[in-house]
């Protein structure tokens, strides 16, 4: 009898027939996986309205008045942190939690874990987008938010931390789970400085944004710090299979790791140039280290997903290098407000919105009950307006706001609205597979 079924009937105090014991599995397989749509919906309201929209929203002001600081530093901290907490975030947690183990062995009760992190975590990503765009009791709801988020968080760590991967050898991790830990950690260091910062704010009383200086570091650490690791850590896991890769270099991933801590740090210390030079190494041994641009061993996974995945995911790793060198350029010249935000963009949208339409689209449907993606060409057209959106925003953006050519500002809302497209096609072909019905079931 395998461990899981004396597990289940341990907590039953009774031998249970074959049968019973698939039905309780089947039950927590479900419930599981309505977590996991629980949580991937809310990320999509997020990215929608709080963060896409009032993105668009900024940008059209920006646009009009061909002028970066038209539109409140709170309203564009209020999209970011809207993108990076309330959609890629939620996505994360979500995910973790449907991939541990020892959820699918507890009783009922211990799903409290998930969906009280779940409530904590949407009321705090909530109230800080209230508190930046409408700025309502901001001194006493601006370090509940953090503190919510904050909550919630450690909740998720505890739930994961006790878990240990079945295949891992005697004694050691697999070397994509050590990327994931450094990456939470990572995540834990976000929350503790913004929740640091939001008492700071609190306590000055003068405004619940963010200094600009300070801002552009704590950006560096909740991107570079947090995100990219959780794509580094998952791309270790799933890229290989999917893309039919070469083994990775395991020892140069974790060198990349250590690359790209001393490239945030060096940000947070205020040294750009040096950061940037430092964070387009780590993306280049990263990249290296997964094999990416070398020849394939096997054919790619692409069943049930459109053909031109394994291009988007190469894509995706490109712009990040972009964003690197971008940074270097920036961080080098005057007045570079417009290489900065086509830098931020690079990485934001180029690497992490393409990263996770893609994976997204590959693993969210078999997560959430068997499913299989609604459509595959929905699939292809979010990540083709992505792109181009992506390559019109990032050039328009340098073009534009650093005075280059005038023509480029009306470009802009172009490269908004093809975004918002991109993104919204990615909401409706998942919300659409997940009201349907999985082919396991289609016969009963
Ligand atoms: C439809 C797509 C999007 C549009 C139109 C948009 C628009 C904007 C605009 C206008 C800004 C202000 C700075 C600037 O002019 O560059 C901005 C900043 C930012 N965006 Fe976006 N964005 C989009 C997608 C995303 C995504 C997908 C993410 C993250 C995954 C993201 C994260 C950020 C962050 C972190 C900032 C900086 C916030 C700060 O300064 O604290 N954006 N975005």
């Amino acid at each position: 009898m395998s461990a899981l079924a004396t597990r289940i009937e341990n907590q039953a105090g009774r031998s249970l027939t074959a049968g019973e014991i698939f039905e309780i599995t089947r039950a927590r397989e479900k419930s599981l996986s309505h977590l996991l749509i629980l949580y991937i919906t809310t990320g999509l309201v997020f990215m929608l309205l709080p963060g896409t929209f009032l993105g668009v929203w900024n940008l059209l002001a920006i646009s009009s008045h061909h002028a970066t600081n038209s539109v409140s530093a709170g309203w564009v901290q209020a999209h970011g942190h809207a993108q990076i907490f309330g959609w890629i975030g939620t996505f994360i947690l979500g995910i973790g939690f449907y991939s541990i183990p020892k959820l699918r062995r507890m009783n009922a009760f211990a799903l409290w874990a998930p969906w009280t992190c779940w409530a904590l975590w949407t009321s705090g990503v909530t109230l800080r987008w209230l508190t930046g765009v409408y700025q309502w009791q901001w001194l006493m709801l601006l370090p509940i938010s953090a503190a919510l988020e904050l909550a919630a968080f450690l909740i998720f760590f505890l739930s994961v931390s006790g878990h240990r991967p079945q295949d891992a050898g005697k004694g050691s991790l697999e070397k994509w789970v050590l990327v994931v830990i450094t990456a939470s950690l990572g995540l834990l260091a976000t929350l503790l400085v913004n929740f640091g910062a939001a008492l700071f704010l609190a306590v000055r009383g003068a405004s619940p944004d963010l200094p600009a200086g300070f801002d552009q570091r704590f950006l560096v650490l909740e991107t570079w710090g947090f995100l990219v690791p959780f794509v580094w850590g998952f791309s270790a896991k799933w890229l290989p299979v999917f893309l039919g890769l070469r083994s990775i270099h395991e020892r140069s991933l974790l060198g990349a790791i250590g690359v790209n801590l001393i490239g945030v740090l060096t940000a947070m210390a205020g040294w750009m140039t040096l950061a940037a030079i430092t964070l387009c190494s780590g993306i280049l041994i990263s990249t290296w280290a997964l094999r990416l641009l070398e020849p394939a061993q096997q054919p790619a996974k692409t069943k049930g997903v459109h053909v031109s995945f394994p291009i988007f995911i190469r894509l995706a790793y490109l712009w990040a290098i972009a964003a690197t060198v971008l940074g270097i350029w920036a961080s080098v010249v005057r007045d570079s407000h417009g290489i900065w935000g086509a830098s931020r963009h690079a990485l934001t949208v180029g690497f992490l919105a393409t990263m996770v339409l893609s994976v997204g689209q590959r693993i969210l449907p078999a997560f959430s009950g068997m499913r299989l993606l609604f459509s595959t060409k929905l699939m292809f057209v979010s990540l083709l307006l992505l792109a181009g959106g992506c390559l019109l925003r990032v050039g328009s953006e340098i073009l534009a706001y650093q005075g280059f050519a005038a023509w480029a500002w009306s470009w802009l809302p172009v490269s908004a609205v093809t975004e918002m497209t991109a993104v919204s096609v990615f909401a409706i072909n998942l919300l659409l597979t997940f009201v349907s019905t999985p082919p396991s079931q289609e016969s009963q």
